[in-house]
């Protein structure tokens, strides 16, 4: 057997692969201080997102597609894989001695795992356990969505003490569960893409400091709100119609998203006449994609002039405006807003 050719084929494959975990370990060394709290959060995350992909991709399989039968506290009709992944990630964070205090899109309430008396760091984890899950009964893209913020030593327990603007967060990202299961990361520098191999049971780094292009021609909104859209943004459609602009559309943020940080655009979910506020919660969609958005070099506005990062939360699954993508993309749409607004 050759074993130069089979040595430098095993070792180029070998020294290429960086794991999520390896990843996150790494990161962890750049901070002499760090005790791993935070990374087993984030392994936490990761575990549960192939649990969740697991569990999606078998879901006709196991007919646990289709309505739980409940609504959940936004009085929306909650999927059975809503439950099953709120399930898996409440389980896996609960696990986790530095996560004080959960929030999920499914519970009315926050989760309060720990008190923070002894001095510890700890960390509020919020999510989305199952983004666009209206999708998963046509076998479209869904996803998961977190946020990770710091327990304030000392302030008040439960929801107040979640109540912290997007800019606090020390790491966001999502998991799309579509033609392969993907983790887009940032801890607060730069944005890092995973691919799940199904074959080592791993998240494997594929790109590192991903930066969206700085244009594209694509805008992303549900046109069926059109009609009751505020004049501006019915003045930026007619715009980008008539400048060549395609339309894009899965129905699901993740995906919409993770085709903006990929191929530049704009994503946006403006006040409607059902949601004049805005469709999209602040807390475990907005913000954290905001950051993620930020951080590969784009802009995220709740409204001309308001970032999303900037919004001060007044209870955590309250809803907001968002409008998000390549900067030159978001500052077309806010020029055709802001004037109606002004
Ligand atoms: P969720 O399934 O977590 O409730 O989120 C659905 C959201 C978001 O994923 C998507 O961008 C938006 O709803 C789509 O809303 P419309 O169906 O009104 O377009
Ligand atoms: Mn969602
Ligand atoms: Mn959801």
């Amino acid at each position: 057997m050759n074993t130069a050719t089979s040595t430098s084929h095993s070792s180029v494959a070998l020294r290429d692969i960086v794991t999520l975990q390896g990843h996150i370990l790494h990161q962890q060394k750049r901070h002499p201080g760090a005790s791993g709290t935070f990374s087993w959060i984030l392994s936490a995350i990761s575990i549960s997102a192939k649990m969740i992909s697991a569990a999606v991709r078998r879901a006709r399989l196991e007919d646990v597609l289709g309505s739980a039968g409940e609504q959940n506290v936004q009085g929306e009709q909650q999927q059975k894989l809503d439950v099953i992944a709120n399930e898996i990630l409440l389980r896996l964070l609960g696990g986790r001695e530095g996560v004080a205090i959960v929030a999920s899109e499914e519970n009315e309430e926050p989760v309060i795992l720990r008190a923070d008396e002894d001095g510890e760091q700890r960390y509020c984890v919020l999510f989305d356990p199952l983004d666009g899950s209206s999708n998963l009964d046509i076998c479209g893209s869904v996803g998961t969505i977190f946020s990770i913020l710091r327990r304030v030593p000392g302030s008040p327990s439960g929801e107040s003490a979640l109540l912290q603007r997007g800019l606090e967060q020390v790491a966001a990202g999502y998991v799309l569960y579509g033609s392969s299961t993907v983790m887009m990361l940032t801890i607060g520098n730069g944005v890092d893409m995973f691919v799940l191999d199904p074959s080592i049971g791993a998240f494997v780094l594929v790109q590192k400091g991903l930066t969206m292009p700085a244009r594209n021609k694509v805008y992303s909104l549900n046109e069926g709100n059109r009609l009751t859209l505020p004049e501006g943004y019915q003045k930026y459609l007619h715009w980008a119609q008539s400048n060549g602009y395609s339309s894009r559309y899965v129905g699901a943020m993740v995906g919409d998203v993770h085709r903006v940080l990929l191929q530049g655009g704009v994503f946006m979910y403006p006040p409607t006449k059902k949601a004049p506020k805005g469709k999209l919660r602040l807390m475990y969609e907005a913000n954290p994609m905001a950051m993620l958005i930020e951080q590969a070099g784009g802009k995220a506005m709740a409204a001309p002039g308001q970032r999303i990062l900037e919004v001060q939360p007044e209870g955590i699954h309250q809803r907001t405006c968002v409008v998000l993508g390549s900067a030159e993309e978001v500052d077309h749409v806010m020029a055709q807003v802001a004037p109606s607004e002004g």
